[in-house]
Parts: structure tokens; sequence; C-alpha cells
């Protein structure tokens, strides 16, 4: 899941029908994956997806979300539970598996109940979780007092990476979490410079990558975003290099998966 010579890992965050259903360029999970994966550290999907849509001879570790059970038809979307078991998770035999926390919602408490059961049943299997600080329709609060808040408490409940959104003043959610921080893409950003930015300054203020989706798979050019994201997170490409990158023709082979 990460890359041992440089630290750092790009993952690829498909895991959103899970709450958002069908979503635009992720109608067809194994037609948006099949092209992006040779560049992925690792793919996030829920085991729906990694059963019917992941083809067994793609070699990439896998990130399985385990928390669910509310859609975006529900106003709060923090109403959240464990959906899949650490038995399954074996079974899948998957690398990580990952739940929301909705810390300072009506469902902090079990969302956070839910990931201390997750760590305790995955130090028993050798099966690191990720903590997603989610946030739900409330992207107000995407500031760094309260996602570096979220942050440390699902370090101190026993996660093993966290991942987080980027904010203004992120180097400080960083320096405050013990473990491991990857940051989401978000929804789509206006520009390709827009998501090369958030993914240089989250590795420069101390991520270790980013787990990405949005940005990459409903690009007009998926494979040249995740290659171009790919140079900045392991080989320090600058905004520049990345936009050069991305507007490479037919060289999907000159980044190194
Ligand atoms: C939400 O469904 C998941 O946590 C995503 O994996 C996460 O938000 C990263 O995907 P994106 O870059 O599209 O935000």
């Amino acid at each position: 899941m990460i890359k041992a010579s440089t630290g750092h890992t790009v993952m690829l965050a498909c895991d959103h029908g899970y709450f958002m259903g069908p979503t635009s360029h992720l109608e067809e999970p194994r037609k948006t994956i099949a092209p992006l994966v040779p560049f992925a550290d690792a793919l996030a999907v829920t085991r729906g997806v990694l059963r019917n849509c992941v083809d067994p001879k793609w070699e990439v570790p896998i990130i399985l979300r385990v928390s669910g059970g509310t859609s975006i038809l529900q106003e709060d979307l923090s109403d959240e539970g464990i959906t899949t078991s650490m038995e399954d998770a074996v079974r899948l035999n998957v690398s990580a598996v990952a739940l929301s926390i909705f810390v300072g919602t009506a469902h902090e408490k079990q969302t956070l109940l839910s990931l201390s059961k997750l760590v305790d049943e995955g130090e028993e299997c050798g099966i690191p979780v990720i903590a997603i600080t989610a946030v739900g329709k409330e992207l107000e609060k995407r500031d760094a007092r309260y996602l570096g808040l979220c942050c440390r408490v699902a370090a101190e409940i026993g996660c093993h990476i966290v991942k987080t959104y980027y904010c203004e003043g992120f180097s400080k959610v960083v320096q405050g979490c013990p473990v491991p921080v990857v940051v989401a893409g978000g929804p789509k950003l206006k520009t390709e410079r827009d998501a090369f930015e958030l993914a240089f300054n989250a590795l420069n203020e101390g991520a270790i990558g980013v787990d990405m989706g949005r940005n990459i798979w409903q690009n007009s050019n998926p494979v040249g975003m995740i290659r171009a994201i790919r140079a900045i997170v392991h080989e320090k490409a600058t905004i520049r290099e990345a936009e050069m990158i991305y507007s490479e023709k037919d060289k999907s082979n000159l980044i190194s998966a």
C-alpha cells in the first residue's frame, strides 16, 4: 500500500457508490478502474465492487471500505455502522480496511466505537485500519482545528493511517497526528492545476500521500491525472511538471507503476 522506496502512496478511491450510488464516471466501476490500476499503490472499494468489478489478476493491494448504512438521500450522512465483518475482509485477502468517523455529529460516539471495534479485530488478524475523517454535508467544518481534532482522536483510538481533507494550516493537522496521514481529493476541483496544488501542498506539509477519486476519474483524461499525481507523490514533481505529464499523449509507460 505504501511504496517502500519513497514511503509515499497513491491510493485510488473508488468506494463512493456505497452512499452515492452510480455516481458520475463510476457507473461501471470496472471500466473506470481498469486503466488506472497500474498507477495505483492501493485501490479503495467496497466488497460488492471487489467481488464483481475487480479483476483478480490486477496486482493491487485492496483497501476495503467497511462502513456505511446511509445514502445521499438522507440529510444526515453520519449514521454509519460497520457493514462488512473482519472475517470477510480476511477472506477477501485485503490489505487494509477503512471506516468513516463523524466527529462532532450526533453519531460521533457510534462511529468512534465502531473504529475501536475494528482496530481490535484488525489487530487479531494483522489487518491495518484506515480512519476516514468524514465531514458529510457539513463541509464548512473543514478547518485545521476541526480536522486536527478528528485525526488525533482517530489515532488515539488506534487506527494505523488517517485519511482526511487538505485545509489551510494542514501541517498542524499532520503534526498533531501520530500516525501517517493521507488526503482525499474531495469533489472535482475547477482545474487540474487545483488538484495538483492540493496534492503538492499536502505532501509538502507532511501527508504521506493521497487517497484520491473524483479528481482523477471524473477528469476527461483520468490516466493523465493519476500519472501526474503519482509524479508529485513519488517523484517530487512540481506543479508545472505535473501539468506537463498530464498533457503528454500516449506515454503511459513513462512513470513506473
Ligand atoms: C468517500 O466516498 C470516500 O471516503 C472517498 O474514498 C474519499 O472521499 C476520497 O475520494 P475523493 O478524492 O473523490 O474525495
